[in-house]
């Protein structure tokens, strides 16, 4: 079975061709040069360069797989959560492509896009499992029971984990999107050197926050300013201790998840999962515990269009398409 996959919820233009599982080609564009001046994505600019991107995207794509329009079988487009203008030009253009060449067409929850990506390249990866799904607009943990079969056990209450790093970045004069210039800059920085606190949640719940080490950092930034000017203090310092309390309030929810369900199979994906002392800190946990981390290769682990396509693949073989009236759905929730 041959699936064209694409992305378009947020700055990168996505497609991919998957035959079952298995990516033919995984064609990203990204926006971030776009967007960088700004210090985040602007969505009016990002709808615009979707406009502009798509056609040649999915041109490559289909010319970089090696197979001919007509041999699609089915084509999945992610219609939501995402932002509205980017959303409707990725869900018009598969949905307009699908209508004239007579093939099927599913509409694709990028959330559940996310969760499931590590199926593509872990062959031992399986149900049930403890997926977090960490990214530029989400912050959530599931119990994923079977596909289709999900239990939403936590998620932010104000900023996504990813959102924190960009606005961290902004802070400290890093460049646009903070996850990459974080870990970057923490790598020459002493994390021993600052300790920031991490968010402790009054009740029991798995939810997550990220504002009050957001706060810290702020008014750290503007009590030490003597002490950064002179170089006691250096911004490749200040990320490091940030990133250590970001990703250690992150870590420290997974191991009180953990606790409780016992669920031995963990995949964390989104684009926060490309960072590589979260990487470090859960396979510590995991060699503890005996667990079973599955984190997905960069690529994966940030918006594309192969993990669109692999769900529309697990929808196909069980016969499920989606109307040709779906609209966009920007506050989609899974
Ligand atoms: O999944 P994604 O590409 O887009 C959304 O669906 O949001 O995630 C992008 C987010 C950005 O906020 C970016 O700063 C963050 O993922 N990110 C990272 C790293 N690489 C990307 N955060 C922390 N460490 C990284 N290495
Ligand atoms: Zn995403």
């Amino acid at each position: 079975m041959l699936i064209l996959g694409i992305e378009t919820s947020c700055d990168e233009t996505s497609a991919a061709i998957l035959k079952g599982k298995k990516i033919l080609s995984n064609i990203i564009f990204s926006q971030i040069e776009k967007h960088k001046i700004f210090g985040g994505v602007v969505p009016e600019i990002a709808a615009r360069e979707h406009l502009n991107q798509i056609p040649f995207v999915v041109d490559e794509c289909i010319k970089d797989a090696n197979i001919k329009l007509n041999q699609i079988d089915g084509i999945a487009v992610t219609y939501g959560p995402g932002l509205a203008g980017s959303l409707i030009v990725g869900l018009s253009y598969g949905k307009a492509m699908a209508f004239a060449l007579k093939k099927k067409f599913i509409g694709i929850n990028h959330l559940e896009a996310h969760l499931l990506s590590p199926f593509i390249e872990y062959d031992d990866f399986d149900f049930p499992f403890i997926g977090l799904v960490v990214s530029g607009g989400h912050t959530n943990v599931y119990i994923a029971e079977e596909f289709g079969k999900y239990k939403i056990i936590g998620s932010t209450r104000d900023d996504a984990a990813g959102e924190a790093f960009d606005k961290i970045a902004k802070l400290l004069g890093l460049s646009y999107p903070g996850g990459p210039s974080i870990s970057k800059a923490a790598k020459e920085g002493n994390p021993k050197k600052i300790v920031f606190p991490q968010a402790q949640m009054k009740d029991k719940s798995f939810d997550f926050s990220f504002s009050g080490i957001k706060t810290s950092v702020l008014y750290f930034l503007k009590e030490n300013e003597d002490k950064i000017k002179s170089g006691e203090i250096t911004i490749q310092d200040i990320a490091a201790a940030f990133q250590k309390a970001a990703i250690r309030s992150i870590v420290n929810k997974i191991k009180r998840i953990y606790k409780k369900y016992k669920i031995k199979n963990i995949a964390i994906t989104g684009g926060v999962a490309a960072n590589g002392y979260l990487k470090e800190e859960i396979s510590l946990f995991a060699k503890e515990k005996k667990l079973n981390v599955f984190i997905p290769s960069t690529i994966l682990c940030t918006d594309n269009g192969a993990m669109v396509a692999y769900v529309g693949y697990l929808y196909m073989k069980q016969n499920k398409f989606s109307q040709w009236n779906l609209d966009i759905v920007p506050e989609l929730k899974l």
